[in-house]
């Protein structure tokens, strides 16, 4: 079998999706009225918002002859190498990623699953921050990249700014780079070859394989024997095991299916995935499993016979405790040795328990950005907390903690990559969930002392908070030369500290630190509006640094609102506190009663507004006595309510935690 693994990379928008949607088509993959623009989106939301939140894998089929010939100019890699057999047919396993800075933990998965990808540069708008940062990572891992320019099509195209961009910053010589339109489909097959030519085939071969004169200590010729003679009810799996490698899969996905339980994403390392029933284990989570199915991705689940190392595919678990199964870990064979004694094959045929390698999974992320989420029907707490569970499979750089707010009752602190990455959450919790949830305004983590402080209402109150530390990040700016004026102004209005300024053709990359507490707010926003939309930014955590920050409360009807609570520098605390009750006074809904609404540091008042009393009747221009038609009304008046929170005598709606971003 020959197969390529490869994934594409670019910045967003520049046309990953629908460069994957030519080779779906070209190959045959997906066909006739199957076939939908930027199908591996699949993700309700991602088709909404026409962007990619999440990798997706699909197995395509490509023939491909051999050029007999290949003229020296042209010959800059090997042809398809001498591991392949003569059979024209190539598995080519793709795995799409998206390309903004949020998710870009998922182009992490997907890289380690690869040995090649796709550079994707549009043609009009060049190198920008993401193209850099993935293009690094690619390398970083030793992976072959193609550079390729996409969007020929368009008129304003300008490649060879784009291909002396490409050259500059990466060393591609000019012969290297393809030059394509995802839309028209030009050039397109040109990469489908490149990638057999120029990827190297995944190593199929394992250095676990046994060595013929180890000896498997521990273990008795008639066990090994038995293991290595297939038929043995209770060494059921065994015979899959190609050459005696045991099985090492790499989860780089996952996500649940209430027949099939946890079905993962894998990377065959070695060996094969064992018949259906065998039993597999997690060394990561020491968890069981059992092979309920296998196969690939045709985008959708394909079940096959055998699955082996250097495929990408799918290993249905069984597992219904969604913790059990974590991205990174590595699957293994377990074997029976009778006596209700099981041991990991890997380690059995070794002899040598305790010394089987995991694969290097995946760093650990760290959330950079904390939401409240709290049920707006107490009710539905115990249902959310377990949709939070399962979402977190097909989510692993979400994390969620559970947290109790005097105002908002029992909810979960939620942690998470960047904004993006909360807000599409928080959506895709609503829509494959159901779950009906107030969120909290967007705040940083703290250190206090040698504490680490989620949930600005944790911190003390008073006029100082001794010893506090916020994160500051690494902030890499894209933007084209005249517009660099702009773009260090607003960095140095948000507190940020130039560091270095590189130039790339006509473009500039502009380096800073900043705190992170500055980019959650409308930074991203300004930055665009500065920069005529042109500038891309790309940003990773720094450090923690000291700050001198006060604690600014809100009351509500003299009731304090723990969750409208937020952590601002000194100098401006005063300031943000008046604007803070200025915007809730426009968006808090009257009441039948006048309501105070007040900012306060330490307990001490520093700004206020009133509310001033109304009762809106929606049922007042009724009149007649319709009784059916006047419920249905007040039906509707509730559904509109649902996104608010009874705090004391007053409702609190979404967009009041908002206001904290908009001061
Ligand atoms: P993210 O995954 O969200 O980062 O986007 P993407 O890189 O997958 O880009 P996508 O394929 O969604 O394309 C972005 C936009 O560019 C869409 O409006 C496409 O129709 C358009 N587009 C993609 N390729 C081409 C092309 O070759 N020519 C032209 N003219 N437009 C293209």
């Amino acid at each position: 079998m020959n197969i390529r693994n490869f994934s594409i990379v670019a910045h967003v928008d520049h046309g990953k999706s629908t460069l994957a949607d030519r080779f779906l088509e070209i190959t045959g993959t997906v066909t006739g009225d199957k076939m939908k623009p930027q199908l591996l989106d699949s993700l309700a939301l991602e088709r909404e918002r026409g962007i990619t939140i999440k990798l997706a894998p699909v197995r395509l089929k490509y023939k491909y002859k051999k050029p007999v010939i290949l003229s020296e100019a042209k010959n800059i890699y090997p042809s398809a190498t001498p591991q392949d057999d003569n059979n024209e047919e190539y598995i080519l396993n793709l795995i799409d990623t998206p390309g903004h800075v949020d998710f870009s933990y998922e182009v992490s998965r997907a890289l380690a699953a690869v040995e090649g990808a796709i550079l994707l540069v549009d043609a009009v708008q060049g190198i920008q921050a993401q193209t850099l940062s993935h293009g690094l990572a690619a390398l970083e891992q030793n992976l072959t990249l193609i550079p390729v320019i996409n969007k020929i099509d368009l008129p304003s195209a300008n490649i060879e700014k784009a291909k002396k961009e490409l050259t500059d910053t990466f060393g591609f010589i000019e012969d290297e780079v393809l030059l394509v339109s995802g839309k028209t489909g030009e050039g397109v097959e040109e990469i489908l070859k490149a990638v057999i030519e120029r990827i190297p085939p995944p190593n199929r071969h394992s250095e676990l394989r046994p060595k013929d004169d180890q000896p498997l200590a521990d273990v008795s010729e008639s066990q090994t024997n038995k293991i290595l003679n297939q038929g043995s009810p209770d060494l059921i799996g065994v015979q899959d095991d190609v050459n005696g490698t045991p099985l090492r899969a790499l989860i780089f996905d996952s996500f649940f299916d209430s027949y099939k339980g946890v079905v993962a994403a894998v990377r065959i390392v070695d060996g094969e995935v064992p018949k259906v029933g065998s039993e597999i284990e997690f060394l990561g989570t020491k968890a069981t499993g059992q092979v309920l199915e296998k196969g690939y991705f045709g985008p959708q689940l394909i079940p096959t016979d055998s699955l082996e190392a250097g495929e990408i595919g799918y290993i249905a678990t069984g597992i219904k405790t969604p913790d059990l199964v974590r991205v990174g870990d590595t699957i293994i064979t377990t074997v029976h040795l009778g006596g209700g004694e099981k041991v990991a094959l890997s380690l059995y045929l070794r002899g040598v328990p305790g010394e089987i390698e995991p694969l290097p999974g995946y760093k650990e992320v760290k959330p950079m950005v904390y939401v409240g989420l709290y049920p707006i029907d107490q009710d539905e707490y115990h249902e959310i907390k377990d949709a939070l569970e399962k979402f977190r499979l097909s989510d692993p750089a979400f994390t969620y903690e559970l947290e109790h707010s005097n105002a908002l009752g029992a909810g979960f602190r939620c942690g998470f990559l960047g904004l993006l990455h909360a807000e599409v959450v928080q959506e895709r919790l609503s829509g494959e969930f159901n779950a009906d949830l107030i969120a909290t305004a967007p705040s940083v983590e703290y250190m206090l002392g040698s504490e680490l402080i989620h949930n600005p209402a944790d911190l003390p109150q008073g006029e100082g908070l001794k010893d506090l530390k916020e994160p500051w990040v690494k902030l890499e700016i894209f933007v084209p030369q005249q517009y660099i004026g702009g773009v260090m102004d607003l960095v140095q209005e948000k507190r940020g500290a130039f560091k270095n300024m590189q130039h790339f053709g006509a473009q500039v990359q502009l380096s800073y630190e900043m705190p992170l507490s500055e980019m959650i707010t409308d930074f991203y926003d300004k930055l665009k509006s500065v920069s005529s939309g042109f500038a891309s930014l790309d940003w990773e955590f720094r450090e923690f640094r000291e700050v001198d920050a006060v604690r600014v409360d809100v009351l509500v009807g003299g009731e304090k609102v723990d969750a409208l609570s937020v952590v601002i520098v000194r100098g401006r605390a005063e300031y943000v506190g008046r604007r803070l009750v200025e915007k809730l006074k426009e968006v808090l809904p009257r009441q039948n009663f006048e309501v105070a609404i007040q900012a306060t540091i330490g307990g001490k008042i520093i700004a206020r507004e009133t509310l001033s009393s109304f009762r809106k009747d929606v049922t007042a221009k009724l009149y007649g006595g319709d009784v059916t038609r006047k419920n249905k009304l007040l039906e509707k008046q509730k559904k509109g309510k649902k996104k608010m929170k009874m705090i004391g005598r007053v409702e609190i709606p979404q967009e009041a935690f908002l206001s904290i971003l908009k001061s």
